[in-house]
């Protein structure tokens, strides 16, 4: 329906401009080509109010110093590699270490930090195309990858996500993106009232360093049980060892079945905002912004712990550890493709 260009700041990688798509729907996402971070995302109430569902920061210095990886694009390995090593075809790789002696989100500079090739397209279903070429031994990852992510304003009123990369070696390969949802609009403070259904009988289990132990568990019976709508904030304090382990939710959850389908629906009761999470991934990160530094964010507004909610799609963390898990191995030429969308309703 429209399409806006401005510029937004610069980074170290160079001038960074946000991209503002609108569809007739009244749905309005600001994407910057840095990151491929989607900044913000108004969702328009039956009245015309338009409530924005995503956290986000001010300029473009908090999104290179801080971390968090609000709104961005994860790559070239969403969530955790242990100790930053794998092994692959009999070699050994060392990937970026970021977290303690682990690595996280790709490394030291992964694919949030990088500027991406943008192209937008107006039209029923207006688009943002991204293309970025991560080289050979990028944060120590084999081969040039060439990733292209599609960022689409549906009719049906959706956010998409198409995510699609060749590579020349075989190598890894996990992208995702890391919203922070609150479908309360983004400064109304702790999530806890919010409703998450999320078809998931199973979740792997954390050690202490954030990293899946092996095992993995069936919910019934624990906070992790979200089969049917509860709100989050009802175990979210749970005394219940995996959840004081990271206070909150941190943790990774197997989602039922194959194929395009339904992982999550979200609501709020208080703006009647519903969101619905579908993907072709076999997993999904739920992180309730546990460790969401307290501070200033976008529009002056306050953000802390337990203000949003991440559903990140993606294949299990560090995989290459555990053969029974599904793993990120993408052989030499072959196609990765993947999509998620987050469709919005309001009652
Ligand atoms: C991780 C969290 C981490 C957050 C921000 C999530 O995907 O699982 O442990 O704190 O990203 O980096």
């Amino acid at each position: 329906m429209s399409i806006e260009k401005r510029f937004f700041g610069t980074a170290e990688a160079g001038d960074v401009y946000c991209y503002v798509l609108d569809n007739e729907r009244g749905l309005s996402a600001e994407i910057l080509d840095m990151g491929g971070i989607i900044r913000a995302l108004y969702v328009a109430g039956a009245d015309g109010t338009k409530t924005d569902v995503v956290l986000g920061r001010t300029g473009i210095g908090d999104y290179e110093t801080n971390d968090g990886y609000l709104g961005a694009l994860i790559g070239r390995h969403a969530n955790r590699i242990k100790n930053g090593e794998f092994e692959l075809n009999g070699a050994e790789y060392h990937v970026g270490i970021n977290e303690g002696r682990n690595s996280l989100h790709g490394g030291v500079s992964g694919f949030d930090k990088k500027i991406w090739e943008a192209n937008a397209f107006d039209g029923a279903e207006p688009r943002l195309e991204l293309e970025l070429v991560s080289h050979d031994n990028d944060e120590g990852f084999p081969g040039t990858l060439t990733v292209n992510v599609t960022y689409t304003l549906t009719k049906e009123n959706g956010l998409r996500i198409h995510y699609r990369a060749v590579c020349d070696k075989d190598t890894v390969c996990n992208l995702t993106n890391h919203s922070y949802f609150n479908l309360g609009g983004h400064s109304s403070g702790k999530i806890y009232d919010q409703v998450l259904q999320l078809n998931s009988g199973f979740y792997t289990p954390n050690d202490d360093e954030g990293m899946p132990t092996g095992e993995v568990l069936s919910v019934t019976g624990t906070p992790f049980d979200f089969r049917a709508p509860k709100p989050i904030g009802q175990d979210i304090n749970a005394d219940f060892d995996q959840v004081k382990l990271v206070g909150g939710f941190d943790h990774n959850f197997a989602v039922e079945g194959r194929g395009f389908r339904t992982f999550a629906v979200a609501s709020c009761p208080k703006t009647g905002i519903t969101m619905e999470v579908r993907s072709d991934q076999s997993a999904v990160q739920l992180y309730t912004a546990n460790m969401l530094s307290e501070g200033e964010y976008k529009d002056g507004a306050s953000y802390g712990t337990h203000n949003a909610f991440c559903l990140e799609t993606q294949c299990f963390p560090n995989a290459m550890a555990h053969s029974h898990y599904p793993g990120p191995v993408l052989n030499k030429g072959e196609i990765y493709e993947t999509v998620t969308e987050y469709v919005f309703s309001v009652k």
